[in-house]
């Protein structure tokens, strides 16, 4: 069965909410959505996902640490998770507070990987943002997130077969 795993790191509950809410809209497409905390993944675990998505608090315009150290540590696994499907989210205090930033640093370590990113024409354009706990905006865009990410694992798995 195909499978995602969405990583979070997340201090006062805000962007683990969005996590779940990712893995109920990959689930929602049929796909098998496995939900960690940072703190509980072994950086081999990701090569046995089709896709990854990653989700932080934004920390003065970026990811928290937790997850950098994640990225930096998936070197040993450089060249391994290419074609994989990546998406990345973030939670910030305040609008123009950093998120979109945020996940673009996520992004960026996803694309020297050669993972595969889709943006998105109508919903939040680079991946799901949050002003503190999501609210019924952010829960929707969470959701299409999920959903959006399954579909193309499904479009692309196909496609190699
Ligand atoms: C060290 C630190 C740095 C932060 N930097 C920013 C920031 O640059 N911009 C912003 O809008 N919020 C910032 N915040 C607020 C968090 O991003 C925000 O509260 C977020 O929703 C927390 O997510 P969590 O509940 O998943 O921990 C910062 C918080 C901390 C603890």
């Amino acid at each position: 069965m195909l499978k995602a795993l969405v990583i979070y790191y997340s201090r006062s509950g805000n962007t683990k909410k969005m996590a779940e809410l990712i893995s109920e809209g990959i689930k929602n497409e049929g796909m098998e959505a496995v939900l960690k905390d940072v703190k509980d993944v072994e950086v081999d675990e990701l090569l046995k996902y089709e896709a990854i998505a990653i989700g932080s608090p934004t920390y003065y315009g970026s990811m928290a640490a937790q997850i950098k150290k994640l990225l930096d540590d998936s070197v040993k696994f450089h060249g391994k998770l290419d074609g994989k499907i990546g998406a990345a989210f973030a939670s910030s205090a305040n609008v123009a507070g950093g998120n979109e930033t945020t996940i673009l640093d996520i992004l960026n370590a996803m694309l020297i990987h050669g993972m595969i990113i889709q943006g998105d024409p109508q919903g939040d354009h680079y991946g799901a943002v949050a002003i503190g706990a999501p609210d019924n905006r952010a829960s929707r865009q969470c959701i299409r997130l999920g959903q959006r990410v399954a579909k193309l694992v499904k479009t692309v798995s196909s496609s190699e077969s």
